[in-house]
């Protein structure tokens, strides 16, 4: 695990760029998030755990609209999420997103990944794209890959590359859905680092994570869920050190004793 240290300077309350007010969704019978209220301020690193099943990629996809919710709002920089169009394009600019899986376009060298977003969604011409994509490239490590097929790369070098693809956009906010869940452990670093490196830079960022070495250094705070519900948030130290409900201690056994 690296230590690179963050500072956590304290985030002014009134600057929210999302906020979820009492949100509700079901998979048929399944009550997958429950009166969920929570509100991200810009400049803000929340790291979300929790129990597999409890709802976090469900929550990350509500606030892109890849999944809609039934009831509750959720809006960002004071905006509901857009129904469709363009309109809803832009937001999932506004709102980049890494998964567990690369999701590259595999027939798409990998600058062209990095540059496609920036053409068709931002209007970006050629030039200025390829220019912002080699940028953003040297900038995650990958600088010397760019006319590769993301085949050809390893799988933290292809993570890399769509967390770059994803910072073309000039996103708002980053979510990151377990983005290193996927990898050999020898990769797992090259990634939280590029990521400790943007929580530095003052992204906002919410982040699905089991990595607890991240969740301490770059997190402003911790919130953990199960069974659909916020149980508890709090700032990592308080959450590692003491946490307070037993699905919480529960769950930290789990992952820290194994
Ligand atoms: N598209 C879907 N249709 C039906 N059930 C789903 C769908 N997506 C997720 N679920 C269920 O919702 C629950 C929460 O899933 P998820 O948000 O992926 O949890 P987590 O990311 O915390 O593991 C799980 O029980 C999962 O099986
Ligand atoms: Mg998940």
């Amino acid at each position: 695990m690296t230590d690179v240290s963050v500072t956590k300077d304290a985030i002014p309350a009134a600057d929210e760029l999302v906020v979820l007010n009492q949100v509700n969704k079901h998979f048929g019978a399944l009550h997958v998030l429950q009166d969920i209220d929570l509100t991200i301020s810009r400049g803000e690193v929340v790291v979300v755990i929790g129990p597999s099943g409890s709802g976090k990629s469900t929550l990350c996809r509500t606030i892109n609209r890849l999944e809609t919710v039934d009831t509750g709002a959720i809006t960002i920089d004071g905006k509901p999420l857009p129904q469709e169009g363009k309109e809803l394009a832009r937001l999932r600019a506004d709102v980049g997103m890494v998964f567990q899986s690369f999701n590259l376009f595999a027939h798409k060298t990998v600058l062209e990944n990095v540059m496609l977003g920036q053409i068709k969604v931002r209007k970006a011409d050629k030039t200025a794209a390829e220019a912002k994509a080699r940028t953003l490239l040297d900038r995650v490590g990958v600088g010397t890959q760019a006319d590769k097929y993301p085949a050809q790369l390893s799988g933290g070098q292809q993570q890399r590359v769509a967390i770059a693809r994803a910072l073309a956009m000039d996103p708002k906010i980053m979510l990151f859905d377990e983005p290193t869940s996927a990898l050999d452990p020898e990769m797992i670093n090259e990634v939280l680092e590029v990521m400790q490196q943007l929580a530095r830079d003052g992204m906002t960022m919410i982040v699905v994570t089991h990595e607890m070495g991240f969740a301490r250094s770059a997190a402003n705070r911790v919130v953990f869920m199960a069974d659909g519900r916020i149980v508890e948030e709090a700032t990592p130290d308080q959450f590692f050190s003491n946490p307070r409900s037993d699905r919480a201690k529960d769950f930290l056994s789990k992952i820290l004793h194994h």
